[in-house]
């Protein structure tokens, strides 16, 4: 996206920009939950150093006159047992601030879909952000008809850009559940942006937010979109209910036309000849009773790799990697994901001749 990436770590990159770009961000990072805008960094020991520094930010320069705010925050700090008392000591120093300039206290609660401040705060180093995306981004605005155990948008998009597709060839999705993986293919084979689905942004409720040239961005990166895909996308599922679900969202989402859609076993999915990825998220299974059953399955997709699918590159993700060895097949990599709290892989499997485990 042209951003200087100034530090990286596990979870978070960290970059450089105004609260302009903050804009293009949240409408076309595919991978990120949210874009933290840095107002202040310090160090605070005790609740009350945060309360003073937090207290000499120029919120009345930020937060409307008819504004609503909310508070969220990581916190680890040795003085603080309770993250919630962090927040509420956050929440107190805006309050006061703004009563104390404007002579009326400001709006608050939980609702994150206005003004969102982030704290940020371990040992001692206190970082105060507003979060300009509000809402999660993973809450594109397409999938309306949640299904079992669906992916995040923002981890399918990670999952099909660690393939590498990018529209040429098929991408086949059998398992498709709500169609998430299709979906964010399509978005990316396109090159559509993903936050152009979505009409609310923590940004939008900032002193100051310029509608004008919010929707002549949205128009540029509107037109920048392809509307024709070089390859096929195949999305299917045993469930007739989740195809119906996957269905709707792709219809949403305004990529509908670019899916075929298909009901029957991952292992009936049509793969044409040539070339491209076939993409399966099998359910990891928690109890005994489910990983005997998965166990088949998952033997299953090996099977199902090596009869039908010679040529291209099979991808399963999966939080069981016992389970995954049931494929039988070698594995060409190894990506390491978290669904939420839960470490995943992404396995690789070539999927031509000779590449199969003697
Ligand atoms: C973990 S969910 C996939 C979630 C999906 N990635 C999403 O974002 O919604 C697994 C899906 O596999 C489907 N499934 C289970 N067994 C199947 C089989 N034998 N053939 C095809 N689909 C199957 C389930 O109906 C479910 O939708």
């Amino acid at each position: 996206m042209g951003f200087p990436v100034l530090s990286e770590g596990k979870a978070e990159i960290e970059t450089e920009g105004t609260m302009e770009d903050t804009l293009r961000l949240n409408l076309t990072i595919r991978t990120g939950q949210r874009a933290l805008f840095l107002l202040e960094s310090f160090s605070a020991k005790t609740p009350d150093d945060l309360y003073k520094r937090i207290s000499q930010i120029d919120w009345e320069e930020t937060i409307p006159e008819d504004g609503y705010f909310s508070v969220t925050s990581s916190v680890n700090n040795p003085t603080i047992k309770d993250s919630r008392f962090a927040n509420v000591k956050c929440k107190d120093a805006v309050v006061d601030r703004i009563k104390e300039k404007r002579g009326r206290r400001p709006d608050t609660g939980p609702q994150r879909d206005r003004v969102v401040i982030h704290l940020y705060w371990r040992g001692y180093l206190c970082q105060v952000f507003l979060d300009t995306s509000g809402e999660p981004l993973s809450r594109r605005g397409y999938r309306m008809i949640p299904l079992k155990a669906p992916m995040q948008e923002t981890l399918a998009a990670a999952v099909v850009l660690a393939t590498g597709w990018t529209g040429n060839g098929n991408l086949i999705s059998p398992m498709c559940g709500s169609g998430t993986i299709a979906i964010e293919a399509a978005l990316i084979a396109l090159g559509r942006a993903p936050g152009l689905l979505r009409s609310n942004y923590g940004f939008m409720h900032l002193k100051g937010f310029d509608e004008s040239s919010w929707k002549t961005l949205r128009r540029k990166i509107r037109a920048e979109a392809k509307d024709r895909l070089n390859g096929g996308i195949i999305a299917t599922d045993i469930s007739q209910q989740a195809v119906e679900g996957a269905k709707k969202n792709a219809a949403t989402a305004g990529v509908d036309r670019f899916i075929e859609f298909g009901v029957c076993d991952f292992s009936e999915t049509p793969v044409p000849q040539g070339e491209g990825v076939v993409i399966l998220n099998p359910e990891y299974g928690e109890r005994m009773g489910e990983i005997e059953k998965l166990k088949e399955t998952y033997k299953g997709i090996g099977d199902f790799f090596k009869k039908k699918c010679n040529g291209y590159t099979g991808y399963v993700f999966t939080g069981n990697l016992d389970l995954a060895k049931k494929t039988g097949l070698r594995t060409k990599r190894r990506i390491p994901f978290y669904n939420g709290p839960i470490e995943c892989r992404l396995l690789e499997y070539d999927l031509y001749e000779g590449s199969r485990k003697r």
